[in-house]
């Protein structure tokens, strides 16, 4: 029999933030597969490096960021180094920061093995529950509506998003940021808009987007109608 997937969720950085689940899964896995960036560590495998048994098979998987190119290729290799190792019986855990199906990696990865093997997600801790908790500023509360935005859609669409709900959690800010602060600014939102910059990793920070001339990849800016920040 082929092994078993895991699409494992491990929170935004800080390990405390890992689920009993995950932390059980990686003791009883035989490989783990985690993204590596072009240059420097895995931040996955940081997170979860006091939970890897001696002797796990480690599979790093070259993975470029979403939108970047060459990506579909990049996938379809890293699916079939992971389906190696499924059809030699062994299961496999890919790791995935945040939630593994909101804007993760591992979405690429299940629709290339999701129909060929068993696979389970673990939900993990998102970015934007993270962040919110980091400000200490609610997403939302009885009716109101929160939308996720990715940055780097269109200003117009951005601009139609926020204008429906009540709050909003923008992911992929960084070199998007110019693009977002307009339209805050041109819907009055900017003061009711605050930066969450690598939430539960090393230099976390929590900054009014207001004045705000750059923003990391891994930033999320929260914004409510009715609750500004507490802590811009
Ligand atoms: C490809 S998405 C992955 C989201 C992830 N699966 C999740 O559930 O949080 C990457 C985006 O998530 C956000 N992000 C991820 N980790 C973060 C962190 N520790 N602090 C702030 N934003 C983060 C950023 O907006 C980043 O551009």
């Amino acid at each position: 029999v082929s092994g078993r997937l895991y699409g494992l969720g491990i929170g935004p950085g800080d390990a405390e933030l890992l689920t009993l689940k995950a932390v059980r899964l990686l003791g009883q896995v035989a490989v783990v597969a985690y993204p590596i960036p072009a240059s420097g560590v895995s931040l996955a495998r940081s997170i979860v490096a006091d939970h890897l048994p001696t002797g796990i098979v480690e599979l790093p998987l070259p993975l470029p960021f979403d939108g970047k190119g060459g990506a579909e290729a990049a996938y379809d290799q890293a699916a079939a180094a992971i389906a190696a190792h499924l059809d030699a019986g062994r299961d496999v855990a890919a790791l995935c920061e945040g939630d593994p199906f909101l804007y993760g990696t591992f979405i690429h990865l299940h629709v290339r093995l999701g129909r060929r093997y068993r696979v389970e997600v673990v939900p993990g801790v998102s970015s934007v529950m993270a962040a919110a908790a980091l400000a200490g500023m609610p997403l939302a509360a009885r009716d109101d509506a929160l939308v996720i935005i990715p940055a780097v859609i269109e200003e117009a669409a951005i601009e139609r998003l926020l204008a429906t709900a009540q709050a909003a959690a923008i992911l992929k800010v960084g070199r998007h940021l110019g693009k977002v602060r307009a339209v805050l600014a041109r819907l009055g939102l900017e003061d009711s808009a605050i930066c969450v910059e690598r939430a539960g990793q090393p230099g976390e920070s929590v900054r009014p987007v207001a004045g705000l001339a750059e923003a990391p990849y891994f930033a999320v800016i929260l914004v409510h109608k009715d609750r500004p920040p507490c802590r811009a």
